[in-house]
């Protein structure tokens, strides 16, 4: 059995200039201010310009994890970049992100499993340190939404942004790191949440094809919100379980960052402090696999981990999916 455990060598983000406030969705859309803080708690998000795709920002963010981790690209044995909103079909952003930073010796490769992206990715990621097949990997959650987002549409386009989260992981023998991973489906909701492709838009129904455009995100918010607070708050008790641990034991809390409700629903169900919860909503909106890897970035640029804090980060989206990981803070 191999000794290795996986660790947080480097976290690094970016956030594109532009920033859309509600002020600015209430010219697009039907809406005011008010209902969208009651609602979901969000009052910006940025945006990328019309030639910044996915790529573009998960590089930004990379070279900054490697830079926080002290690493070259040319140490990372594989790149994992989780998002729904790729420049394009093929190649994988991975394999854009690689070449961009330089990375020679990598594999690379892209996961799908929308707002649960950097969870999984972390997953994912342990499961190669901890057996020895790998020793670095640099995993990224970034998403560019507002290229798949439909701006007629008020249910959806005021809740997302763009940006990008990375983190550099490192195999270890010391203390701390990735405590406990978990992933999981309920494929039965795959017509909760989708953005049309290739497939017919009519898959789900006449709704989206008849007033929707293509290639959009289109999801059933109230459903989605139900399934996502019970999820939340039972996959951050299983993951911690699966550590050993229980709720009272974390010191941070990192959730998908969807909706305020969402977020205080959970947080109220598993009965974590309340300054024991990080929240970037407001000022970043939902963006998908980024959302938790840019406010994990954020909280320890704040200074607010210490060695030995417990970590929580969980996540859930369109499949249905969710993933959650306890973390010993080793930095
Ligand atoms: O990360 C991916 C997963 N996605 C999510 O986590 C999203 C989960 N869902 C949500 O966050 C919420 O369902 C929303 C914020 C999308 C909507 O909130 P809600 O409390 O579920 O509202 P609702 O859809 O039940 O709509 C209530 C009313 C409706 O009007 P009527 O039918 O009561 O007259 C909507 O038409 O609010 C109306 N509405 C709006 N009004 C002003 C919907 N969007 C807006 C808007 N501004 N932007």
């Amino acid at each position: 059995m191999s000794e290795w455990k996986t660790v947080i060598a480097g976290l690094g983000s970016y956030l594109p200039e532009k920033v859309y406030t509600n002020a600015d969705m209430e010219r697009m859309v039907e809406t005011n201010d008010e209902w969208i803080t009651q609602r979901t708690g969000i009052k910006e998000r940025h945006i990328a310009r019309e030639d910044e795709f996915t790529s573009d920002l998960a590089t930004v963010a990379a070279n900054r994890a490697l830079e926080d981790a002290g690493m070259s690209a040319e140490e990372i044995d594989l790149i994992i970049v989780a998002t729904v909103s790729p420049d394009m079909h093929s190649p994988s952003v991975a394999a854009l992100v690689g070449n961009n930073i330089g990375a020679t010796k990598t594999a690379a490769f892209d996961i799908n499993v929308a707002c649960s992206g950097f969870v999984t990715a972390m997953s994912v990621a342990d499961q190669f340190i901890r057996t020895g097949f790998y020793r670095n990997i640099l995993i990224i959650g970034a998403d560019t939404l507002s290229k798949i987002t439909d701006y007629n549409d008020r249910a959806t386009c005021i809740l997302f942004g763009d940006g990008a989260g990375a983190a550099v992981l490192t195999a270890s023998k010391g203390e701390g790191g990735v405590l406990a991973t978990l992933n999981g489906a309920d494929c039965s909701g795959a017509d909760k949440i989708y953005c049309d492709g290739l497939r017919d838009p009519k898959w789900c129904g006449e709704e989206k094809a008849q007033t929707h455009k293509r290639r959009s995100l289109w999801m059933n918010g109230s459903e989605v919100m139900k399934f996502a607070v019970r999820i939340m708050s039972n996959a951050t008790k299983k993951v911690l379980e699966k550590a050993g641990l229980t709720t009272a034991d974390i010191d941070h809390l990192i959730p998908h960052q969807a909706n305020m409700r969402i977020i205080e629903g959970a947080r109220k169900r598993l009965e974590v402090a309340p300054e024991r919860l990080f929240v970037n909503l407001d000022q970043v909106g939902n963006m998908s696999g980024a959302s938790i890897p840019v406010a994990m970035c954020q909280a320890y640029q704040q200074g607010r981990f210490t060695k030995g804090d417990v970590i929580a980060i969980v996540g859930f989206g369109a499949g249905l999916t969710w993933a959650a990981a306890a973390i010993e803070w080793s930095k």
